[in-house]
């Protein structure tokens, strides 16, 4: 089995990167893709860039070239339910593109991929629970690891919840409390709002392939988002993608 893992922005794949073992790495599409070993597993880890077409065109490289069997999608979100706080952990059961909108254009139905029928795609349960299981382990593990201080530290972040339901991702950095509301309305169970993961979800529901989607919390897609976002980005995130990673890929 080969795992293809994305992240968004360098940053977010930094500390993965430096625990691989690279033995090639190809550039396509104005990508980095480095194939090798991560934690005793065949891995094609890659940074997209950020958006819809950036993670799509990234993740269709990952299963047409490299034929990997399974996604991972990792890195940081906005949060959207009001009882999450910076740091916890976010993974998706669903996901929707809550830019997409042809609904002016009947019978397609807001959110809904015209042409496909399909507005929500869904994480196999199998996964999700793996994913759940993981990262709870992850949690009680890096409460003991040093590797973990700045993210508690500096987040005064005590323990991290988790947490499993929608995510919602669109071509826009959220900063905007009502932008959140009204998504909140409109998109059951949202629980965090983000750039990629939508877009990946269709890609692997067109090819038939695993993925999982696991989001942190950075801000809350509120007015301090454009504060809290590069800060959480900076050193924190990396520890965050690199500890769930690693625990997830030894359980799958
Ligand atoms: N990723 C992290 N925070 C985000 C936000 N506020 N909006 C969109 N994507 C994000």
């Amino acid at each position: 089995m080969t795992i293809g893992i994305i992240g968004a922005m360098q940053e977010e794949i930094k500390l993965l990167s430096e625990s691989m073992t690279i033995k090639e790495s190809k550039n396509i599409g104005m990508r980095n893709f480095y194939v090798g070993d991560l934690f005793g597993k065949d891995v094609v880890l890659v940074f997209s860039r950020c958006g819809k077409v950036a993670a799509a065109s990234t993740v269709t490289t990952l299963i047409e070239t490299f034929g990997v069997n399974l996604v991972i999608f990792t890195g940081v979100a906005g949060g959207a339910d009001k009882s999450l706080n910076i740091g916890d952990i976010v993974i998706a059961d669903k996901l929707v593109q809550h830019d997409m909108d042809a609904s002016a254009l009947p019978p397609f139905r807001k959110f809904e991929i015209p042409l496909l029928g399909v507005d929500t795609f869904e994480a196999s349960p199998k996964m999700t629970a793996l994913a759940k299981l993981s990262a709870h382990h992850y949690i009680s593990e890096s409460m003991k690891a040093d590797v973990a201080e700045c993210y508690l530290k500096e987040f005064e972040i005590t323990t991290p919840n988790i947490t499993v339901g929608t995510v919602a991702s669109g071509d826009l950095f959220v900063a905007d409390i009502q932008k959140v509301q009204s998504l909140s309305r409109e998109i059951r169970n949202l629980k965090c709002i983000e750039m990629e993961g939508a877009a990946v979800a269709q890609v692997c529901y067109e090819h038939n392939t695993d993925f999982v989607v696991f989001r942190v919390i950075s801000d809350k897609a509120d007015k301090e988002a454009g504060i809290n976002f590069p800060k959480f980005i900076e050193k924190t995130a990396s520890h965050f993608t690199c500890g769930i990673i690693k625990q997830f890929i030894n359980e799958a």
